[in-house]
């Protein structure tokens, strides 16, 4: 079987590659990434020196680059700008990369006819779960740039299937820990500051809830579904983890041995989602339930970035110019 994997030099993308190659070692992999601040070759480790993989650096939104669906029978397409923070300073790159890139990808897929077309959505579609827990069928109601143009997207994905009958996998996975995660996100982010005893910038009062979902316990259910999903139909990937952003931190500070006094409460994120929250029956009745312990798995993520400074620098480093704007007036 030969697999696309776009994006698949970033933080889910290298994970899944090493998952494939250790869970179907007769898989030749090909890999379709930009490698903008958030990819890197080094995040494949020894999985780039491989025989079964092959990397080709290039943009999902260029045509030609897209074409690299020939010969595939699978493509599973994650590459996309993921940081939420970033859509909302500028959304340009967002709607570019999420929106035109999964239909570049969709078309080169269809000219491909690949046997399957695993799209990689987000919980963030259906937007800030208050008081609910969402199901599949739930209206999508993003409210940032970055959860609108994955909201475009997945529906342009379901619109291939219904018209053209590319056979389509959506997944809407929560919010993922794990190695390799970039250091935008809360936890590497969070990690790298308070190694260097610099405060933590909190949005508001932290008390807003994400759903944690170990990377690992992810790249089992997106092979599940790949493998065992229903053509058309979309596929909520929870944890039950639902914990308020301070537990999270709280936890990440006790394993560092660092003092809750590096906690700084800045201005919110505009429109920050307050919760995300997702039913997960339809993938539960394909086999799969969430193994890592919230506690533990979380320990041992913040223990990977402890114990990888140098990835995390220059990992930091490539990003270094959004930050300094980003966090400068907060
Ligand atoms: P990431 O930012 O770590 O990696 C994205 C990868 O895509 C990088 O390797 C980058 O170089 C590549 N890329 C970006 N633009 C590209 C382009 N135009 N052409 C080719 N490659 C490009 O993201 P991630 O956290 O690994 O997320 C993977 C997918 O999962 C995304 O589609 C994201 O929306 C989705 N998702 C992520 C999470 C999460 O918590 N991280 C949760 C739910 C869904
Ligand atoms: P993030 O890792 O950006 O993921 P997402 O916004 O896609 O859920 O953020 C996780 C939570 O942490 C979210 O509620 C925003 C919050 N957060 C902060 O409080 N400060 C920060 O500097 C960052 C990056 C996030």
């Amino acid at each position: 079987m030969r697999y696309l994997i776009t994006g698949g030099c970033g933080f889910i993308g290298c994970n899944l590659v090493r998952f494939l190659l250790a869970n179907r070692p007769q898989a030749q992999i090909r890999i379709l990434d930009k490698l903008t601040y958030a990819g890197s070759l080094a995040n494949l480790g020894e999985a780039a020196g491989d025989a079964r993989v092959e990397v080709i650096e290039g943009d999902i939104c260029d045509p030609d680059a897209a074409q690299a669906t020939r010969d595939c029978e699978v493509v599973m397409h994650l590459a996309a700008e993921s940081h939420v923070d970033r859509s909302i300073f500028g959304a340009e790159q967002a709607v570019r990369t999420n929106f035109e890139g999964t239909f570049r990808m969709l078309e080169a897929a269809r000219e491909a006819q690949v046997q399957r077309f695993l799209h990689m959505s987000t919980d963030e579609v259906y937007g800030a779960a208050e008081g609910v827990s969402f199901d599949e069928n739930d209206p999508l109601m993003a409210r940032n740039p970055y959860s609108a143009t994955k909201a475009g997207a997945d529906r342009l994905a379901r619109a291939y299937w219904v018209t053209y009958d590319l056979p389509v996998l959506i997944t809407r996975p929560a919010n993922n820990y794990g190695p390799y995660q970039y250091p935008e996100k809360l936890v590497p982010l969070f990690v790298y500051k308070a190694l260097r005893d610099e405060p933590l910038p909190v949005y508001g009062d932290g008390m807003q809830v994400r759903d944690w979902l170990h990377v690992e316990d992810h790249c089992r259910a997106t092979l599940l579904v790949l493998e065992k999903g229903e053509p058309g139909e979309a596929y909520n990937i929870p944890a039950h983890n639902e914990r308020p952003n301070m537990a999270t931190i709280r936890l990440l500070l006790d394993e560092l041995g660092k003092p809750e006094s590096l906690i700084s409460h800045v201005e919110d994120r505009p429109g920050h989602d307050v919760r995300y929250s997702m039913k997960g029956d339809r993938i539960m009745k394909l086999g799969w339930r969430p193994e890592l312990e919230w506690e533990a798995g979380m320990r041992r993520a913040v223990r990977w970035f402890a114990d990888n400074l140098d990835w995390l620098d220059s990992s930091y480093q490539r990003g270094q110019e959004f930050f300094e704007k980003w966090y400068q007036n907060r």
